[in-house]
């Protein structure tokens, strides 16, 4: 279980994240969606540590984020972040198998080796394992950096915007492999998005945030409707169901 309890960030006067307190229970895939600055990524970057909460807590299995030592956090939750920046000179594989270090702390195993050629394998990229980074293509790049936090093999894997510059192949391969992720026991998906299609088709719950604090947050069923897309997305659209889940329209 995540708990964000009650957290806050300002960076000077100005509050982007506002009074969050969410519960994410173990298992399936939580989507998070709202407006460009709404404070998706901060509450990512605040629940990995990558940044420090101005008030609030954070626990991860009981575990305070604050608190916890690198390797014992990194083993529970991984992170994908928006952007990447890292060195270019290097491959895919050693990309891919940093995502080992808090397991072997730089003594890869036999096993290790098999995790990150299969996590390599998922996204699809077995001919380019000892391309450098910066001979790939955007979403070429972005699948390296998810074969990463896959190779990471944590029970929470979050995710920014994962389908940036993919193609809808990869996308949808990228979704499923989410999907069964979140399927199998103890594994938790959480996935900011911005098409809210592929929020309701892909995540079992919907977490919607708006003006750093979370707004509506249920099943796609019960979150992605016409008032959501005005009130929150400042679009008119209809909002159709289709086989059973939510499908946005929204007319040229
Ligand atoms: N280091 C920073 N200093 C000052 N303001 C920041 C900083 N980082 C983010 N912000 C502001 O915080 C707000 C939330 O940013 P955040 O990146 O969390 O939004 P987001 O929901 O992920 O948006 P997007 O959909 O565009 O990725 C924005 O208004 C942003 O300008
Ligand atoms: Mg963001």
């Amino acid at each position: 279980m995540i708990e964000i309890d009650k957290i806050c960030k300002r960076y000077g006067e100005t509050v982007v994240v506002d009074n969050v307190s969410l519960a994410i229970p173990r298992g399936g895939v939580i989507g998070i969606v709202g407006p460009n600055g709404a404070g998706k990524s901060t509450l990512l970057s605040l629940t990995s540590r990558l940044i420090k909460p101005t008030s609030g807590a954070i626990r991860v299995d009981g575990l305070d984020v604050s608190k916890a030592p690198n390797r014992d956090l990194a083993r529970r939750l991984s992170v994908m972040r928006q952007e990447n920046h890292v060195a270019a000179r290097l491959t895919v594989g050693d990309l891919v198998a940093f995502g080992r270090f808090p397991h072997n702390r730089g003594r890869p195993t036999r096993e290790d080796a098999e995790r990150v050629k299969a996590a390599i394998d998922f996204v699809g990229m077995e001919t380019m394992a000892d391309r450098f980074l910066d001979q790939l293509s955007g979403g070429q790049r972005q699948r390296a950096f998810v074969a990463m936090a896959l190779a990471q093999d944590a029970d929470y894997a979050l995710f920014d915007e994962p389908l940036n510059n993919l193609d809808i192949h990869h996308a949808v391969s990228m979704m499923r492999l989410f999907r069964r992720m979140g399927d199998q026991p103890g594994k938790t998906v959480i996935v900011v998005l911005h098409d809210l299609n592929v929020a309701a088709a892909y995540a079992d719950r919907v977490v919607v945030m708006q003006a750093g604090r979370v707004v509506s947050d249920g099943r796609p069923t019960e979150v992605i409707t016409r008032t959501l897309l005005s009130d929150v997305f400042r679009v008119e659209g209809d909002v159709m169901e289709i086989d059973g889940r939510r499908v946005v329209n929204v007319a040229p």
